[in-house]
């Protein structure tokens, strides 16, 4: 059953490129500055274990399923779901997975790159020096003036946008390549380095033992929902960034041990993260609970007082700007690949278009940690409710409709045939994973609160 059609964007040569713009798309802000806070919000070990098994059982099944739909479809997820939907015989409203996909990536994009904004802006202040022998009242203070002011934000936020557009704009299976391929090293490299700060310098026996001492009654169903949550978005599951990349791989390509590398560097780099920067928190009497601004306080205070701290913080705060660049065009990637294919604009005009809209919608971000702090629906600003509506709702929903169309609605030879470089036993492992782990997690997370609610 060979797979006959082609992609008008381009394929990658090797099935390393694959890995890398994988990479690319997957190590991001979640992992160095999403990750951390979240933790220290909801307690710690328990939220990690919980994290990881979300990883392991159903992140690498579903990103599996996700490489497979894109590759057989060898389009954008709108069109590789019309496709297959024809294929299967089933109603096109399972089209929808592109589309709600489409929409979720655009959302994530608005907020992801104010934050990337942040990023950018701690390039300027570390090289400048704000953080020589900074304290941490002074490094809050840095973070936040920055967030008492919309202007800055946005025009950070404004750079930002038009970084991600150009290589969008340029199409991706050009774009990052090499620089990701030199930085992305650079910037593991350098978190080794950090946490070989945390050993000598902060408490690292009480940052380790928070990050991996397991306490279940720390955790609440809110937590298990976004640690959920955040296995899809670390990911860069359940809304076709994987699928779109999957469209430029080869045939024949083997699907599982490639998916298995890309989740193992992902969470290593989290890990890692968490590892550099839980010892300084608790040195330095900050919160673990303080927010999203974790990272941002707590690692340039070590960069203040580290020899060579200058040059490492300038360095730093490049990397992550470098590490959410790859990541934000693969948000917007499927929307752009979807005009293109149905020929609506050219691929710059739809960058353009998307890229106004997506900037537009990120106001709403900008001003939420400032004009419209108070501005709160269900106790939420507006920020927190696109993350909470996208992390935790439509990722893990998209995936979980990925889990039933690859598992239960394509057909079964089809399915094997496009993972024919699996040995069968590993495809029979995955396949029940997929038909019955991922499905039922997903469902009894999204209904655990509701239990919890009734049961009194
Ligand atoms: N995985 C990226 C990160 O961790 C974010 C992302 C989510 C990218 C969804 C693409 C799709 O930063």
């Amino acid at each position: 059953m060979e797979n006959a059609r082609s992609t008008i964007h381009g394929v990658w040569s090797k099935r390393l490129t694959f890995i890398l713009a994988a990479t690319g798309s997957a190590v991001g802000l979640g992992n160095i500055w999403k990750f951390p806070y979240i933790t220290g919000e909801n307690g710690g070990g328990a939220f990690v274990l919980v994290y990881l098994v979300c990883i392991a059982a159903v992140g690498i099944s579903v990103m599996m399923a996700e490489v497979l739909l894109g590759r057989r479809g060898r389009s954008s997820p709108v069109t590789a779901m019309q496709t297959l939907t024809k294929e299967s015989n089933v109603h096109g409203v399972w089209t929808g997975i592109g589309w709600m996909g489409a929409i979720a990536g655009l959302l994530i994009l608005s907020y992801y790159s104010v934050i990337a904004g942040w990023a950018l802006h701690f390039i300027v202040q570390s090289a400048s020096g704000a953080f020589e022998g900074a304290d941490s009242a002074a490094v809050g203070q840095v973070f936040d003036s920055l967030l008492a002011d919309p202007q800055t934000l946005l025009g950070w936020h404004t750079l930002f946008m038009v970084m991600t557009m150009t290589v969008v704009a340029r199409g991706v299976t050009q774009g990052l390549g090499r620089a990701v391929e030199i930085l992305m090293p650079c910037l593991f490299v350098l978190l080794i380095i950090m946490v070989g700060y945390a050993v000598k310098l902060g408490n690292f026996s009480e940052g380790l033992a928070f990050l991996f001492k397991v306490d279940f009654s720390k955790l609440s169903a809110g937590s298990v929902l976004t640690a959920v949550g955040h296995a899809f978005f670390t990911l860069s599951l359940g809304m076709g960034a994987i699928m779109a990349y999957g469209a430029y791989m080869p045939d024949h390509a083997p699907v599982g041990k490639t998916v298995v590398t890309v989740a193992f560097l992902d969470t290593l780099v989290a890990l890692v993260a968490g590892m550099a920067i839980f010892p300084l928190v608790f040195a330095n009497g900050i919160e673990p609970s303080a927010g999203p601004g974790l990272m941002f306080v707590s690692l340039p205070l070590a960069f203040g007082q580290m020899p060579g701290g200058l040059f490492f913080g300038t360095l730093f705060f490049v990397l992550v700007s470098v590490a959410a660049w790859s990541s934000s065009i693969s948000l917007i990637e499927p929307f752009v690949a979807w005009v293109v294919e149905k020929k609506l604009l050219s691929r710059v005009g739809a960058s353009v278009v998307l890229g106004i809209v997506t900037w537009t919608i990120g106001l709403l971000t900008v001003l939420s940690f400032n004009e419209m702090s108070d501005h709160k629906l269900f106790g939420l600003t507006a920020f927190d409710l696109l993350d909470f509506i996208t992390a935790n709702l439509m990722l893990p929903l998209g995936g979980l409709f990925i889990a039933i169309f690859v598992g239960w609605i394509m057909k079964r030879e089809i399915v094997r045939a496009e993972l024919d470089a699996e040995p069968e036993g590993l495809f029979n492992l995955w396949y029940t994973v997929l038909r019955y782990i991922a499905p039922v997690a997903v469902l009894v997370v999204f209904a655990y609160p509701l239990i919890e609610k009734f049961s009194g």
